[in-house]
């Protein structure tokens, strides 16, 4: 899926509390619709500044989540305040405008792409990174793919999204299992936990895993699924400014030598892509994502 050239204004028509993160909506007049797991460089076309007026880069955002417009398609994002960009995507009034370049990186592919007879797909997500899992679980569900679906939080406010995961009819999916460190919701402990039941069993490896997540947790999935020999797609992140190729910001070493420019030969890589180092390249920068 090629992204229209340049960027573009598109107005909010949404912005919802979604337990301790916001989901908000941009009416795309012109945009192709985006495949799970890209994502939109994101700007507001009002107060996207500093204190000195220096003006914010984009900030890349994952999608959600689609749906019909009058023109074009609905984008839902879910975003978490960690920073002076997000926080402004939380605070976003209907009727405002955002502009985004995109759909831009890759996507996750079919589990039949890596085995003619795979049994399924299992999706483990954290934190913030249920976001692009969402999208990627109806399309498994529409299409008739068989999938279960592993969400994992560190507790009530740092997590959300959940609606995203539900039927039409408000319920949320038979296929999800939830995690929760502090209890509050599904077992108490790491959604690791529950993969590694899952991997366990005898069909496991006729399966693939398709994850998002901070760094530890998407660390702990490529090794678990190395382990049992099961393949594993991972959306990676990594600081972006430009979000097109051309800055080298988003860079993230191969185990072979040379580096993955994370924004077009990514965000969705194999795991075998990557080392350890990589999949958990920045989590000592990064301690609001030591746990999920
Ligand atoms: C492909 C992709 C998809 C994403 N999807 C989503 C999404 O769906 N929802 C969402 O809420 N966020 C998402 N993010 C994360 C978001 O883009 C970043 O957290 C962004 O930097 C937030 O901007 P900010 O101005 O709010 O905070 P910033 O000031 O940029 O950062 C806040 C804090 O996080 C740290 N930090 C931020 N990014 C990184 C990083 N990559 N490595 C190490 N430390 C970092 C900073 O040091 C700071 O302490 C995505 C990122 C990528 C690359
Ligand atoms: S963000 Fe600029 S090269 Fe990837």
């Amino acid at each position: 899926m090629s992204a229209p050239f340049g960027r573009r204004s598109c107005e909010v028509s949404e912005n919802r509390a979604s337990a301790g993160y916001r989901v908000f909506s941009l009416l795309d007049p012109e945009g192709p619709q985006p495949a799970p797991g890209q994502f939109y460089m994101l700007a507001t076309a009002e107060r996207w500044s500093g204190g000195d007026g220096r003006p914010f880069l984009p900030r890349a955002i994952s999608v959600a989540e689609t749906g019909p417009a009058a023109r074009g398609v609905r984008l839902d994002f879910l975003i978490e305040g960690v920073g002076p960009g997000t926080d402004r995507f939380c605070e976003l009034e209907p009727g405002e405008r955002v502009w985004i370049t995109g759909p831009l990186g890759n996507a996750f592919s079919e589990p039949r792409q890596q085995h003619p007879d795979a049994a399924g797909a299992i999706l483990v997500g954290g934190g913030i990174g249920v976001a692009p899992l969402a999208l990627l679980r109806r399309g498994f569900s529409e299409r008739g793919v068989p999938h279960r679906v592993l969400l994992g939080f560190r507790n009530r406010e740092h997590s959300g999204g959940l609606e995203l995961f539900c039927s039409a009819a408000g319920a949320l999916c038979p296929e999800v299992r939830l995690a929760s460190e502090d209890g509050h919701a599904g077992h108490r402990g790491y959604v690791t936990d529950l993969l590694a039941t899952i991997l366990a069993g005898d069909d496991a490896r006729s399966g693939v895993v398709y994850s998002c997540g901070p760094p530890p947790m998407l660390e702990a999935v490529r090794s678990l699924c190395a382990a049992h020999e099961v393949a594993c797609q991972l959306a990676l992140e990594s600081p972006m400014a430009c979000g097109f190729g051309a800055c080298f910001g988003c860079a993230v070493p191969r185990p072979e030598g040379g580096y993955l420019r994370l924004c077009v030969d990514g965000p969705v890589i194999w795991g075998d892509e990557v080392g350890p180092t990589a999949a958990d390249a920045d989590a000592g920068a990064r301690e609001r994502d030591l746990r999920l």
